[in-house]
């Protein structure tokens, strides 16, 4: 996983405890690399997700709600970072839409080592819209963060119901969502 993610993790923390319980939580985590993280470096998803836990242990907040959180943390670097992206997308399905056929790909060609997850979108009837995430790693309720991050972007007032489906070995999750009339 790319440093930035870290340094992104640990800016977040920082934001919100101050950079000195950061610093012991990163030390007390017993981290591969004593808990410094570049953002050009590579490192595994293991160790962020042990970040996280140290944190949830030391705010006695729940884990599922931290990664949420980092995914709301991350979407507006993203929207910083890469206006691009952005560009002629004209709501947030559109936006989600666009992530496995073209955002994700353009990540891939920037960075070859990028560990992605895949994406299967569906517009369904009554204008709902159904994404369905599968990865490797255990980072759904970061991607929920991510996709309500999106769809307050787009100042939508919508629901999203998340259903987590375990199965061949890999973390998926459906994320149903629909736009308030
Ligand atoms: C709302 C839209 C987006 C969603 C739902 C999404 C979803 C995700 C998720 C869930 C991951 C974690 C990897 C995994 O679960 O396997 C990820 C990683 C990543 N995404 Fe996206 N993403 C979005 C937009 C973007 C945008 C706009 C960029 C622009 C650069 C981007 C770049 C990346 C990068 C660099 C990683 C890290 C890969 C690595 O460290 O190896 N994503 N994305």
């Amino acid at each position: 996983m790319k440093g930035i993610v870290f340094v992104e993790l640990i800016r977040m923390a920082e934001s919100v405890m101050g950079e000195e319980a950061v610093d012991d939580i990163l030390e007390k985590a017993k981290l591969e690399n004593d808990g410094a993280f570049t953002a050009v470096g590579n490192y595994p998803c293991r160790e962020l997700l042990a970040i996280v836990d140290a944190i949830g242990a030391e705010l006695g907040a729940p884990i599922e709600a931290l990664h949420k959180q980092f995914g709301h943390w991350m979407f507006g670097r993203f929207v910083e970072g890469y206006p691009v992206f952005f560009e002629g997308k004209n709501d947030g399905f559109d936006m989600l839409e666009s992530i496995e056929g073209e955002v994700h790909v353009e990540v891939r060609k920037l960075y070859p080592e990028v560990e992605l997850p895949t994406f299967a979108t569906e517009r369904l009837e009554d204008g709902r819209f159904k994404m369905v995430y599968s990865s490797e790693r255990p980072l759904q309720h970061f991607c929920h963060g991510l996709i309500e991050a999106c769809l307050q972007h787009f100042e939508h007032d919508a629901s999203i119901q998340m259903t987590e489906q375990k199965g061949g070995g890999k973390f998926c999750a459906e994320f149903l969502m629909q736009k308030a009339v």
